[in-house]
């Protein structure tokens, strides 16, 4: 088969140029350290409230026995709930959010944490907050008139803070 120098020669550019944009991808991904849409997880969005996990007193922060703390979440039209965690900084902090209803997005301005909430499944992102400080929780995903509206906070406090939060007892969630 005969192919001609010129057809080869771009053939050759259109490939690098392919390559070229990929890498750029690749490596913002791994520089951001972007989560790539991965935890298959099914749960009864329409049975949460009798869940194992997502029941309204499992919600809000726990330390694991490693030290890591699991946050778990709803999300529903339109907020998430519970609506204030506090945090603590510089730890590995697993987030499992669950819809109630819609579609919604899930995104804290500034930092890798960032995921679609697809009701029926469980959507997971492990990460860590450097700064003590109030952060906004944002819904990023339409999901109808009150979209706009549909926010929460995260705070973070020091490590040292949040462990004489936790043995006074006090509830993560308000
Ligand atoms: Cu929830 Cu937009």
């Amino acid at each position: 088969m005969h192919i001609d120098k010129l057809e080869i020669k771009w053939a050759t550019v259109s490939l690098l140029i392919a390559g070229l944009f990929v890498s750029v991808i690749l490596a913002s991904a791994f520089m951001h350290g972007v989560h790539a849409p991965s935890n298959v997880e099914p749960i009864d969005s329409a049975r949460l409230h009798l869940s194992a996990e997502f029941a309204e007193d499992k919600l809000g922060a726990q330390q694991n026995p490693d030290g890591s703390v699991t946050v778990r979440m709803v999300a529903g039209r339109y907020g998430f709930y519970p609506n204030t965690v506090t945090l603590p900084a510089e730890t590995e902090i697993t987030f499992r959010w669950v819809s109630l209803d819609v579609l919604h997005g899930v995104h804290i301005p500034m930092t890798n944490m960032s995921t679609m909430i697809v009701p029926g499944y469980v959507a997971q992102i492990k990460t860590s907050l450097h700064h003590p400080g109030d952060y906004p929780l944002l819904c990023n995903e339409y999901c109808g008139m009150g979209h706009a509206h549909m926010w929460s906070n995260i705070k973070v406090v020091s490590q040292e803070q949040w462990q004489t939060l936790n043995h006074k007892g006090e509830s993560n969630h308000e």
